[in-house]
């Protein structure tokens, strides 16, 4: 190579631009081929072409221009180069295709990300946002203080977990981004901010909501569809019996008046009965219903007594009358020592009692129930078991269900979905095992909780009866019947009664002579129940006001304090019912006399 011209190592189509420079450096002295070193193509002697760089010094004698040149094969660095733009193309690609929304922020929340899909989602196009405070371009419901509390912890590089972000976009609409956010790091490895990865869920969740509302539709034209089918029970039962009752009373005269007694008598037994049937229909779906824990009320309850009581209650029928029958039951009682739960007896109980219920009757020869209690882990337990029909599995897969009944008309099919609903509302769980034909396990288990500030007692059930006296009464309820019925049911127990048909008149004879105690309907045209109830506290504080409803209203005792309400009277009520209350009113009213 030495003393060859330089052309040598240059393919033949640049030595004519080379020749021309260098032409140009001697005969100016002035080297401009493009710098010190420049790259160009290098010829191989076997003929390749590759990649090179010549660096060059040049000095003067006083005639001639030397220059030496160094050149080196560059091939790899091109390689290198090349490789890392095809990385950072494809980076570059992935952000920009993905159908995620990509945000980098710095350290001082400022963006310095935002892909194509973030632009898509957010209605802002990358130049809005760039170098700005994201907050302050995207409102969120998150303020200012949280998302920064929040980005120092991922950037410190805590364990942060998805959230959903509430985004307003460009065009005011609400969305809602489902993100994650997890530390940016530099080459080095130090962090320089928080990479936000986030995908639009607001469709989904309105999917799922209107999801949500169907299925609770169903649930609701299930329950309706059962509620309907026993309330025509109850009241063919009711029409039929009153019809009857009317056409014997204007058939039977004189001496025949009697027996017409006899059949009223029987009549208005029926009618009571299936009122009261009625009535715990209704009571069962409001139990279902009944979602809100009533936590004040809650006290420490021993297992072991529910059970005991819920063996009480049904001993008819596992014993008395069935022992009538020539049936036998053996009831196996394996309770341990466990520690109370919170939560409410009676609820427990009717639990219990319906669980057993159910077991007597998948025993209709008799068998055995048994009832055990145990601690396990961090919960209490209770185990029944019994001996019979057990179940097959697509009725065990509909036990739970409100008004699923394999046992004709005369059952609700409310039993199990009402201890459901008890049981979860006392956070605790029901399991049931069962094969058709050899028996059915029920296992429940409760969260063990602190419970010693909670009362030992059981709430007293009763008001103590106090010596009879006469109260004045107002009656103020716009349905007749409702109405005469509370006014005979009171001066029938020498109460002094006067009534009204709305809360203005109500109101009116208040305001004209004193009474103890006000009865109000809760749903009446002009002015509601609530309403009467202050309006008459501003005339006579001191009377008891008792608010009837067919809503099966439970107010805890905070409510009722705030309110100017002092009973609740919940539809339909009986006699004893409407007596307990005025006792009460008149044993508060003496008190604080
Ligand atoms: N221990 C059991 N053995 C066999 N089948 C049972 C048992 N417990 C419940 N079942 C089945 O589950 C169904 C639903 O029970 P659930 O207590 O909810 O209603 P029900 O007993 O039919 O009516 P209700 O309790 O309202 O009078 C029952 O009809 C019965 O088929
Ligand atoms: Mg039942």
């Amino acid at each position: 190579m030495l003393g060859k011209p330089l052309t040598l190592i240059i393919p033949e189509r640049y030595h004519e631009y080379m020749q021309g420079g260098l032409e140009r450096v001697v005969s100016t002295g002035v080297f401009d081929l493009g710098g010190i070193s420049f790259e160009f193509t290098g010829l191989r002697k076997s003929g390749e072409e590759f990649p090179a760089e010549m660096s060059f010094a040049t000095w003067k004698s006083r005639h001639e221009v030397f220059f030496s040149c160094i050149v080196r094969d560059i091939s790899e660095r091109k390689r290198a180069d090349k490789a890392l733009q095809q990385e950072k193309e494809f980076t570059r690609t992935i952000i920009e295709t993905a159908d995620v929304i990509i945000i980098a922020l710095d350290l001082e929340d400022k963006v310095i990300l935002f892909n194509r899909k973030a632009e898509e989602v957010t209605g802002y196009c990358r130049d809005e946002v760039l170098g700005k405070e994201l907050l302050k371009t995207i409102p969120m419901r998150m303020d200012r203080e949280a998302f920064a509390k929040m980005t120092q912890e991922i950037t410190s590089g805590a364990a942060v977990s998805p959230y959903h972000q509430f985004i307003t976009t460009k065009s005011g609409e609400e969305k809602i981004i489902f993100t994650r956010g997890t530390q940016l790091k530099d080459t080095e490895g130090r962090v320089i901010g928080v990479l936000e990865t986030g995908v639009d869920v607001t469709e989904q969740r309105s999917m799922e909501t209107k999801l949500l509302q169907a299925e609770k539709l169903r649930d609701l034209g299930e329950l309706a569809g059962g509620v309907a089918h026993d309330f025509n029970n109850v009241l063919a039962a009711i029409l039929g019996r009153a019809q009857l009752l009317r056409m014997h009373l204007e058939e039977f005269a004189g001496s025949e008046r009697r027996k017409a007694y006899h059949e009223l008598k029987q009549g208005l037994e029926v009618i009571e009965r299936a009122a009261a049937d009625g009535a715990e229909t209704v009571r069962r779906i409001q139990e279902f219903a009944r979602i809100r824990p009533d936590d004040k009320d809650a006290v420490a309850v021993d297992i072991n007594k529910v059970v005991a009581q819920a063996l009480d209650l049904t001993r008819g029928r596992w014993k008395d009358e069935a022992e009538l029958k020539g049936i036998y039951f053996t009831i196996v009682k394996q309770l341990s020592d466990v520690p109370p739960i919170l939560g409410s007896p009676a609820e427990l109980r009717e639990v219990l009692t319906n669980l057993i219920n159910n077991s007597l009757d998948a025993m209709p020869g008799g068998g055995t129930i048994r009832v055990e209690t145990f601690k396990e882990h961090t919960h209490v337990c209770l185990r029944l078991t019994d001996t019979g029909s057990g179940m097959p599995p697509h009725v065990v897969e509909r036990i739970f269900d409100p008004f699923f009944t394999t046992k004709g008309p005369q059952s609700t099919g409310l039993g199990m979905s009402v201890s459901y609903g008890i049981i979860t509302r006392h956070q605790g769980t029901i399991t049931v095992e069962s094969k058709d034909g050899s028996g059915t396990v029920f296992v429940i288990r409760f969260p063990l909780k602190e419970i010693e500030k909670v009362s030992q007692e059981e709430p007293p059930q009763a008001v103590k009866k106090t010596e009879t006296e006469t109260a004045a009464i107002l009656i103020i309820d716009d349905e007749e019947d409702v109405r005469e019925l509370l006014r005979d049911i009171l001066t029938m127990h020498g109460h002094e009664v006067a009534a009204a048909r709305d809360g203005r008149q109500g109101l009116e004879i208040l305001a004209s002579r004193a009474f103890d105690m006000v009865f109000t309907d809760l749903g009446m045209p002009g002015m509601s129940g609530w309403e009467v109830a202050t309006e008459v506290k501003k005339i006579a504080p001191e009377v008891a006001v008792a608010l009837i409803t067919g809503w099966g209203i439970n107010l805890d005792k905070d409510d009722m304090e705030k309110s100017s309400v002092n009973h609740i009277l919940n539809k339909p009520f009986t006699v004893d019912d409407i007596l307990r209350l005025v006792r009460e009113a008149l044993t508060l009213k003496k008190m604080k006399e």
